[in-house]
């Protein structure tokens, strides 16, 4: 059975949210949830959010899954507003707890803030399968990025997080903690490895000038396109280049905000005695 697949595209963030359904009136997964957020003023809003609610509500969808594909840094997920809404489970890759550990250490969290990704409902493992639905879906590990990314592929759609993005803007950064050129090179070789007409939905765009957003490709258009890994491309060559590249790139804006939330599941930390939740900036750590 072919998934329904509606995707949705934040310009904040220039990340995309994808919802993937059976059938009107069915079950569906929201991948990558995006949470409002205004770094001047620290306030959040849930108006992506919102939108996907609507849409569910539109086609009669009960939503079973909140999909991320990793611990964003470029974003604050809605994960945690949207289970309060709905009830649905939130799914992250197993290696979570490795992205949690390095930056429990680096935000000085509090000793009480677990490293076992027990914050998230469901871990999965390389391979895991699960259902929407009437649909198959199946989790496949593609470290690179982070540790622990996860890509989930539903019949000939795969949502593949941060690994490739559109051909002629390449691939994803590695230089994050936990990150490494070498496994991002051999996880996109996975799936490079699909049938040409494998779907690619992406996690953002980053378009040049004159082309619109675009947020998904096929195996075929990045073997031929990719300006980074197109076929013929060496993992030696590839490795020099993103490692090149990553050494001049900034960190994202939303980096110490986002991490923080995201490695909660999107839950913001425990308010202090005042009833406020507060998020921490450590000075010359990155
Ligand atoms: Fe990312």
């Amino acid at each position: 059975m072919n998934p329904i697949i509606e995707s949705f595209f934040d310009p904040h963030t220039s990340t995309a949210t994808h919802i993937v359904y059976d059938k009107t009136g069915g079950f569906a997964a929201v991948i990558d949830p995006v949470l409002d957020y205004d770094p001047k003023s620290g306030k959040t809003h849930t108006f992506n959010a919102d939108k996907l609610l609507t849409f569910l509500g539109s086609k009669g969808l009960t939503l079973v899954w909140i999909l991320e594909t990793h611990a964003h840094a470029d974003h604050l997920s809605a994960a945690h507003y949207l289970r309060e809404q709905t009830g649905a489970l939130i799914a992250i890759g197993e290696h979570i707890n490795q992205v949690q550990e390095v930056f429990k250490k680096l935000f000085h969290l509090e000793p009480e803030f677990a490293t076992d990704g027990s914050q998230f409902d469901v871990l999965f493992k390389d391979n895991e399968t699960f259902t929407i639905g009437s649909l198959t879906a199946k989790a496949i590990s593609l470290p690179g990025h982070t540790p622990a990314d996860m890509a989930y592929q539903i019949a000939d759609a795969v949502f593949i997080g941060d690994t490739l993005f559109m051909p002629d803007v390449g691939t994803a950064r590695c230089d994050f903690p936990g990150g490494d050129a070498r496994q991002l090179f051999s996880s996109i070789q996975k799936l490079l490895a699909l049938p040409d007409d494998t779907r690619l939905f992406l996690c953002h765009d980053y378009p040049p000038a004159g082309r619109p957003p675009t947020l998904e490709s096929t195996v075929e258009k990045q073997r031929t396109h990719n300006i980074h890994v197109h076929d013929g491309v060496t993992e030696e060559v590839f490795v020099r280049m993103r490692q090149q590249r990553d050494a001049g790139l900034d960190m994202p804006v939303l980096l110490l905000p986002a991490i923080q939330v995201n490695i909660r599941a999107g839950q913001f930390p425990e308010p202090e005695s005042n009833g406020v939740s507060y998020l921490k900036i450590p000075l010359n750590q990155l």
